[in-house]
């Protein structure tokens, strides 16, 4: 089959099986580069409009107990730079989000043991009890089930959680074997079950990564149809294994994206700060292919420098929260409308 047709039959039954994926990721040209965008766009606006929903990210802690190799956080990095937010400096970011109009708040950070599930539960209930009308996106790693239920009963909406890679050899080459694959995967089954809306994803050009492991990821989100999904490319920090390596490619990320879009149609689809690092129309041309999300930076202005999981990482601007009157022009300029709903995942019977 054409690459054309096999993007036609993604978008109307929603599938393709492993080789017919392989094909098309493997011989794509630029014809179907834009094709995939144009439909992805196509679908994006017939279920979001020109709607873009915006989230506040407070990342939360720098610390980390696990030793991701490609990650600037990893334990081993001795050179990275360590904080952590206490409640009440994590109840002003909020607040200050507030005022500027966000009404989803991620909290995101490293997996910090000086978050037990008490204090956490009580930075989570005190947030929905001061902010009613807000969603509270957590993003904190692995925990046990019964510590995710405690998250969701005390109030939050929703979980991200990259798989990574959904193939167990190349996880352990991302990952050192005190990590384990079956529990990240178990992880996601488990936050789904409890009824968070629950992110999964992965970076494209990670270490090793061949088109059969992108194939592997891209049917791992069929079948466990999270709400969210988050895709960046892989970006070198200079102070992990991976510092030799070469950063994921643009056109590869953002065809990704758009397949991701075509096959799943009305899943919540962010344009990461990864790929705004990437190339500076990066988080616009994210928009262009699919991805309806953006998450300006929250944190605290002295701490923005301390979470750097890559090198350069945007943190002014656009990107951050002082930036957002800016943002939404870019955006307003090309087409699009910032809005400032909750924004949760809604279901929606798209029809071609
Ligand atoms: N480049 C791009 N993305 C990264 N992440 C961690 N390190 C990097 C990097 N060097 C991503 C991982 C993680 C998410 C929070 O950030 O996919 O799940």
């Amino acid at each position: 089959m054409e690459n054309i047709e096999l993007i036609n039959k993604l978008n109307y039954s929603g599938e393709l099986d492993f080789e017919e994926f392989k094909h098309l990721l493997s011989t794509y040209d630029q014809k179907d580069f834009e094709y995939a965008k144009e439909l992805a766009a196509k679908i994006t606006k017939k279920i979001f409009g020109n709607k873009i929903y915006i989230r506040g990210l407070i990342e939360i802690s720098s610390y980390c107990k696990n030793d991701c190799y490609y990650c600037g956080l990893r334990r081993s990095n001795l050179k990275a730079v360590r904080y952590r937010l206490n409640k009440d400096e994590i109840l002003l970011s909020c607040k200050e989000g507030y005022k500027l109009g966000f009404r989803t708040f991620v909290l995101q950070g490293g997996e910090d043991l000086y978050y037990q599930d008490e204090l956490m539960v009580d930075i989570i209930k005190s947030i929905r009890q001061l902010y009613p009308d807000c969603a509270i996106t957590l993003s904190l790693g692995e925990k046990s089930k019964e510590t995710y239920k405690k998250y969701y009963d005390a109030g939050a909406n929703r979980y991200l959680l990259r798989h990574e890679t959904y193939n167990e050899d190349h996880y352990y080459m991302l990952h050192p074997h005190s990590m384990s694959f079956k529990k990240r995967i178990e992880c996601l089954h488990n936050l789904k079950e409890i009824g968070f809306q629950t992110g999964c994803g992965f970076m494209v050009g990670s270490y090793h990564q061949t088109i059969d492991h992108l194939v592997n990821d891209l049917l791992f989100i069929k079948e466990l149809k999270p709400e969210m999904v988050g895709v960046g490319p892989y970006l070198v920090h200079h102070d992990t294994p991976f510092k030799d390596l070469k950063n994921g490619k643009l056109n590869q990320t953002l065809f990704i994206l758009s397949i991701i879009r075509i096959m799943t149609k009305d899943v919540l689809l962010p344009a990461t700060t990864a790929l705004a690092t990437l190339d500076s129309n990066g988080r616009i041309e994210g928009i262009k292919h699919g991805c309806n999300v953006v998450m300006p930076n929250l944190s605290p202005q002295e701490v923005r420098e301390k979470y750097l999981l890559y090198d350069n990482k945007a943190i002014i601007g656009q990107e951050a929260s002082e930036g957002l009157k800016e943002l939404i022009e870019t955006l307003r300029y090309n087409g699009y409308e910032v809005v400032y709903q909750r924004g949760d995942y809604c279901k929606f019977d798209y029809k071609g």
